[in-house]
């Protein structure tokens, strides 16, 4: 995993709610991202999970009382909220909610709360009805206003058997927000178009031509642009991939699909970056029904589809168009080609073939043309840090 935390400095909130069991996994997740993090548990919070579980996977003592007995040479709570690069509060009571959106400091996490300046994440969860009623939603609004970020809970069954909004999303979710709470927002007000994943060409509507790529690398750089503030659309292929949180996802099968939702919105874009795996060719007749097995061979025609890419440099009207070429040869001569022709800004290269690059793998090995002629080779890396070198350099083109 890409230590994107690394360097970072959390102090965990966790208030007294049936899911306080998951902020143990979420720790485990900032760890693990390079955060060095602190715990603060409110009183009530001890009756679902106990310090020492916090104290084992955070590597220090946790605060639960404001005036715990011990080396305090130093205001504890006043000095963590200087050193926080944020505050997580996850779960987030009615309880807590209320007293940070009304300035009240009557124990250790309400009381460091209201002296943090750094971005404050407050993840709500509770009972559906408690959730919705006037006073949390009155205070979840001044919060917002007050320049919180509020995550949202997600909708189910809950555990005291309501169904509907409340419940505290994923640990990975959260680990999310963080990361983009703390990315710089250099792509603000930009709007970024990325397309992932591979096309389907059918035959019949059981079998169709594809390729495997997985998508990953297009995911990867629309995460990325949504956590440096950019609005982002991920046109993709099917992929089994979480969608990336906060960027209008639209799914699509074919080339043809691909190529009318990319032309649509192209004009309102300013960065378009294609990493999808469009198939070159459709099946000139695709059948309504299964074709049956006759004992003989088969010829299937093939016409080409529109290449986006192309069209999309030929339509160019001052954005950064990036395309990627996953070349089994000669990737140089390629790659320069294909910049050239289809009037690219940049064009990332990777030789397909090594496990650790290309299609399916978690880490990209590729080498960045620009229009001047000069390339760049970057190392291999896994491809959220790609995606971040990528932007990068675009965000460098757009300045
Ligand atoms: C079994 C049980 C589960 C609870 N779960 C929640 C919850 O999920 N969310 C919530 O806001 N309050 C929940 N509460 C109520 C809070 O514990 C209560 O409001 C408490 O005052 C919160 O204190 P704190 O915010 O200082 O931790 C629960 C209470 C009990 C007894």
């Amino acid at each position: 995993m890409t230590a994107r935390l690394q360097n970072k400095h959390l102090v965990l909130g966790v208030s007294g709610g049936i899911a306080a069991y998951k902020a143990v996994e979420l720790l485990r997740l900032y760890t693990q991202a390079g955060a060095s993090v602190r715990v603060i548990m409110t009183k009530n919070a001890r009756w679902f999970v106990g310090p020492t579980t916090f104290e084992a996977l955070s590597g220090r003592p946790v605060t639960v009382d404001l005036f715990e007995e011990g080396d305090e040479t130093t205001i504890r709570h006043i000095d963590w909220a200087i050193e926080a690069d944020a505050a997580i509060i996850a779960p987030a009571t009615a309880n807590i909610i209320g007293k940070l959106a009304n300035g009240i400091a009557d124990d250790a996490l309400s009381t460091f709360l209201t002296a943090v300046i750094s971005p404050k994440i407050v993840c709500p969860a509770m009972n559906t009805h408690m959730f919705e009623s006037l006073p949390v939603q009155r205070n979840l609004e001044t919060l917002r206003s007050d320049g919180c970020i509020v995550v949202e809970p997600d909708a189910g069954s809950l555990a005291c058997g309501t169904v509907g909004p409340g419940r505290l999303p994923a640990p990975e979710d959260i680990l999310d927000r963080t990361v983009a709470a703390l990315t710089p927002k250099d792509l603000d007000g930009k709007r970024v178009l990325v397309t992932a994943g591979p096309t389907r060409e059918y035959i019949d509507p059981v079998r169709f031509i594809s390729n495997p790529s997985s998508g990953k690398m297009g995911h990867a750089i629309a995460r990325a642009a949504e956590h440096r503030g950019a609005s982002v659309t991920l046109v993709s292929g099917p992929v089994s991939l979480q969608p990336p949180l906060n960027v209008d996802v639209v799914l699509i099968e074919t080339a043809e699909e691909m190529a009318k939702k990319v032309l649509d919105i192209a004009q309102e874009i300013d960065i378009i970056i294609k990493t999808s795996a469009v198939g070159d060719f459709r099946p000139r007749l695709a059948a309504d029904q299964k074709i049956k097995k006759t004992g003989n061979g088969m010829t299937l025609e093939l016409d080409p589809n529109v290449d986006i890419l192309k069209e999309l440099g030929r339509r160019k009207d001052g954005q950064v168009l990036v395309g990627f070429a996953a070349e089994t040869e000669d990737l140089v001569a390629n790659a320069a080609k294909k910049l050239k022709e289809k009037n690219l800004d940049v064009i990332a290269g990777n030789l397909i073939g090594a496990g650790d690059s290309g299609f399916e793998a978690d880490t990209n090995k590729v080498t960045l043309f620009y229009k001047d002629g000069s390339s760049e080779s970057l190392p291999l890396m896994e491809k959220d840090d790609v995606a971040h070198q990528l932007l990068d350099r675009v965000v460098r083109l757009i300045q």
